[in-house]
């Protein structure tokens, strides 16, 4: 099987940096998942589909193609600078919530990684429990509310509250940790130590 490291954990815990790196330093492409429910959450609103139905929410995420390298497109379409809108923040968890729609989404993050020689690290919210249960290393960030908070400046504590409680409250694949999921806490850790330590636990799994 390609090489997965899944990493999991709630917003602002530090997954996208983490990814970004460890895939600099391991020659692997990265797998945005949030910017993917992010993107479809943008096209929603763009069509005007109600983003609490699934049979809508669903049709739609089947009839588009989302790519997140180099840059997050829908159909093409550049959409990289709405990913942070404050509607879009409040719109994306009753999407990610809609089984349909997760189907969709799954479906086409394993034939992503299907499709990378190299191999990949994909973070999200179920990539260690859903997406890929057998991935190579799977890992769950944490981190203080107030760190997370201050990473996502430009939302508020109390949507990042909000939102962590929906994603891990929902029924269909809510944020958790694996048991098999090695736990990492980020709270005041510099990117370079972390990724080392990551690379030392590959070295002990591969
Ligand atoms: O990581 P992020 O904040 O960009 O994610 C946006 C939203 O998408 C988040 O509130 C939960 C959802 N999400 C999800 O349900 N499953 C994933 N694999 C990734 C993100």
């Amino acid at each position: 099987m390609t090489l997965v490291i899944a990493i999991d954990g709630p917003a602002g815990s530090g997954k996208s940096t983490l990814a970004r790196a460890l895939a600099d330093r391991l020659g692997l492409d990265v797998l945005d998942t949030g910017a993917m429910y992010r993107a479809l959450t943008i096209e929603c609103l763009r069509r005007g589909v109600n983003v609490h139905s699934d049979d809508e929410v669903s049709a739609l995420a089947r009839s588009i193609t989302v790519t997140t390298l180099p840059d997050v497109r829908v159909d093409g379409r550049y959409v990289g600078d709405d990913l942070r809108r404050p509607d879009v923040n409040e719109a994306v968890s009753s999407v990610a919530a809609l089984p349909g729609a997760r189907s969709a989404m799954v479906e086409a993050q394993r034939a992503q990684a299907f499709a990378s020689p190299r191999g990949l690290v994909a973070e999200g919210r179920d990539l260690t429990t859903v997406v890929f249960p057998d991935a190579t290393l799977k890992i769950f960030l944490t981190a203080d509310l107030d760190e997370r908070a201050r990473r996502r400046g430009d939302e508020s504590r109390e949507s990042v509250e909000r939102r962590d409680h929906l994603d891990s409250t929902r029924l269909a694949s809510p944020l958790r940790r694996a048991d098999d999921a090695r736990v990492l806490d980020t709270t005041g850790r510099r990117i370079g130590d972390l990724v080392e330590e990551v690379v030392g636990w590959l070295e002990n799994t591969t």
